[in-house]
């Protein structure tokens, strides 16, 4: 930071009481009735630095009131007029995938390999909060995530952690902007730090267990992403790894973050997180709880109160010496004044017309869904008559999906209404499965069915985890049903997570995997089975056959018998009963043309280390020609195999990709700059290494791709 900020910071830091300094610690939530007056008396002394903009543990599953700019500006006035210090409280919520205007749920937008557009939709996300007075958001969420039965995937990059990293940077750029100062930006939170996605079983809030080699390989390159792009905070997750808490872990909280990542920023703690230490059975009782999480390098403390009303005991007893206050202070305050607020701390709420950022979301949604299988059905014509059925057919707060607590389902268009909007032949029959009638006349006339089919997204979000990942038994009976019918089915499966794809793609012609897809999810589907926009979404994660085949994921290291297993190109039997291939691999999605693919071409076959290391890089490309008749985008993906090292390497790697729109009969010549940060791996003590060794570099539509060359690192 800048001189004149750490000037402005110490010179606060010496005026400020104790219990003020454990006051810019502490971050409750936003009072109700019943204890407003309290609470302002507290703004009045100066005891809360931040206030979480909700009411409730899991915010994300429950309607949150609308933000009144002159209640939160009233609060803010009392800090900066009568507090003794006159800090400004920073304003956080949690706008994890839109605001106002509601973009697909992350996993989604990860789906869109359009880093850009990840970036536009966060940055009118921005513009929209910002205007309501928010300063700071809880998002981007980059825990890496193998197991689909947790509810939280839906806010997350996958399974990837190269996708991973570009979200991160995406998600920053998009919400900080060029210069954090100005008042349309929030500051980002890189959360939750860290293993959350990795809790046992998918269960919500357990346990995790991972080596250090995995968390520096996997779940950490997200982060430091995010660090380097310039995230300033970072929110502790409530798991613990291997029986540390991440709450009062200084290993990873400290050590790891700071000291390996390079974090100059705060951390906050999740809800309730520091006096969940005692149940997560590590301190007796809430002064220890306290004292264990600053200690740890955990900065501010949501909700629970047990920093502001523990601290000063644990600094008086010598649990906690007071310079680790002072350190927490001055990072909090830091960060105050690179996000510009103490220059304008007030809120001048604008009339913002979100037409634009619909149009934004309409066109982030068609990009994130992704067409898995097409009988030549789609897309459809608007001569055709069609048959709209299934319980999603007048479905809105679903498409909106979990974390959306400023969208409104009643503004959402349902699939109805934007179908019937682009086409006077579309015919809505009954959206309860059971009692779908199928002599109806206008089944019996229609050409085509389309099924509106997902989970709701009370499926998903927090504390939400399911035990099994599939649609209902009563969507199944309606796939069946159609089936008996003769027409051409297309499913259009609105959704949070990876869904088990087994006897649901074998009984459609066509399957579009539509996700909670936001304020125009409904829209979106409609431009792609009309045609209006041909389908590029691509899945950044595995769709499993069965849920008993989790986890699934293909970056898995090779086993010794059968070479690859069950993701690679020699796949072989783990289960005697089944195959746990997948159903659809990572990196899947299919459009309206076909794509023929080179062979990749290296711009040299062997390159030193020190070379490599010293910034020379290899140039590895392909051709790409769109050989139909449509225009259409292609991803095309690389891939790295270390074949051999002194560590397992995954089978594959994914290092880069590029969306690129391609012309009907045109070619595209596509390449990529592997360099050093793309060769190596982290060992277990977080050091960055590449070998020496071949690697196979591979081109092609997803990670089964075969189209093979090799370099050489000597
Ligand atoms: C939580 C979540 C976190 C969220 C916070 C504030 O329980 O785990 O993601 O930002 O509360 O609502």
């Amino acid at each position: 930071m800048s001189d004149s900020i750490n000037k402005k910071v110490e010179k606060l830091i010496a005026g400020m009481s104790l219990r003020e300094k454990i006051g810019q610690l502490n971050q409750p939530e936003t009072p109700t009735a019943d204890n407003l007056e309290e609470f302002k008396a507290a703004v009045a002394k100066g005891e809360i630095g931040s206030i979480l903009m909700s009411v409730g543990a899991t915010a994300g599953n429950d309607a949150q009131g609308e933000i009144s700019v002159d209640f939160y500006n009233e609060i803010q006035r009392l800090a900066v007029e009568k507090s003794p210090s006159g800090i400004p409280i920073l304003f956080g919520r949690d706008v994890i995938h839109g605001h106002r205007t509601v973009f697909p749920i992350p996993l989604a937008m990860a789906a869109s390999f359009d880093p850009e557009l990840v970036s536009q939709s966060y940055r009118d996300t921005a513009v929209e909060a910002a205007n309501d007075g928010i300063h700071w958001t809880f998002t981007p969420m980059l825990d890496l995530c193998h197991d689909p039965r947790w509810g939280r995937i839906i806010e997350g990059p996958g399974e990837d952690p190269y996708v991973g990293v570009c979200m991160a940077k995406a998600i920053v750029k998009g919400l900080q902007n060029a210069d954090l100062s100005d008042e349309e930006t929030l500051l980002a939170c890189a959360k939750h730090y860290i293993g959350y996605g990795a809790s046992e079983g998918g269960r919500d809030y357990h346990r995790a267990e991972i080596s250090d080699y995995t968390l520096y390989n996997y779940y950490l390159p997200a982060f430091k992403a995010a660090v380097d792009a310039g995230a300033l905070t970072v929110m502790s997750s409530f798991n613990d790894i291997s029986g540390q808490p991440i709450t009062s872990s200084k290993k990873y909280l400290t050590d790891i973050l700071r000291d390996k990542l390079g974090f100059k920023g705060f951390v906050v703690s999740d809800y309730d997180a520091v006096c969940q230490l005692i149940k997560q059975g590590v301190a007796e009782n809430n002064e220890q709880c306290a004292a264990a999480a600053v200690n740890a390098g955990l900065d501010m403390d949501m909700h629970d109160k047990c920093y502001i009303d523990n601290l000063e005991k644990a600094v008086k007893s010598g649990a906690v010496s007071e310079d680790v206050i002072d350190e927490a202070v001055r990072r909090i305050l830091t960060v105050k004044f690179a996000a510009g607020l103490f220059d304008h701390p007030y809120a001048e709420k604008k009339n913002i017309d979100r037409g634009e950022h619909l149009v934004h979301a309409r066109q982030m949604a068609a990009e994130s869904m992704v067409l898995l299988k097409n009988n030549g059905v789609l897309p459809l014509d608007k001569a055709q008559k069609i048959a709209l059925i299934g319980p999603f057919v007048h479905e809105r707060r679903s498409l909106l999906g979990s974390w959306t607590i400023d969208g409104k389902a009643e503004e959402t268009p349902n699939l109805a209404e934007r179908m019937k909007e682009a086409s006077g032949n579309v015919y809505v029959i009954n959206t309860n499965p059971l009692a779908w009638d199928s002599t109806n006349k206008n089944i019996a006339a229609a050409d085509v069915v389309v099924l509106a089919l997902g989970e709701s997204w009370t499926a998903t979000g927090e504390s939400r985890a399911v035990s099994d990942i599939t649609i209902s038994a009563d969507q199944k009976a309606l796939i069946r049903k159609a089936k008996t019918y003769g027409k051409k089915t297309v499913g259009v499966i609105f959704c949070g997570r990876p869904i088990a794809m087994e006897d649901i793609a074998e009984d459609l012609d066509a399957v579009l995997y539509a996700w909670h897809s936001g304020s125009e999810a409904a829209g979106a589907v409609t431009d792609i089975l009309f045609g209006a926009v041909a389908p590029s979404g691509r899945l950044p994660v595995t769709l499993p056959r069965k849920a008993t085949h989790i986890p699934l994921y293909y970056n898995v290291t090779p086993s010794g018998r059968p070479v690859d297993c069950y993701y690679g190109e020699n796949p072989g039997n783990c289960y005697v009963d089944s195959m746990p291939t997948p159903y659809y691999p990572f990196g899947y999605g299919i459009t309206y043309t076909e794509f023929e693919y080179s062979a990749p071409v290296s711009d040299k076959s062997r390159i030193s280390l020190s070379d490599l290391k010293g910034g020379d890089t290899v140039q590895v490309g392909v051709t790409v020609k769109n050989t139909g008749d449509v225009d259409a985008k292609e991803t095309v993906q690389l891939y790295i195999r270390d074949e051999v090292a002194s560590m397992m390497r995954p089978i594959r790697e994914l290092k880069g990709f590029k969306k690129v729109l391609i012309p009907k009969g045109k070619s595209a010549k596509v390449t990529f700059d592997l360099t050093y940060a793309d060769l190596g791996f982290y060992d277990a003590g977080g050091d960055y290494r590449v070998e020496k060794g071949k690697i196979g570099v591979f081109i092609g539509k997803n990670c089964l791709t075969q189209n093979r060359t090799e370099i050489e690192i000597i």
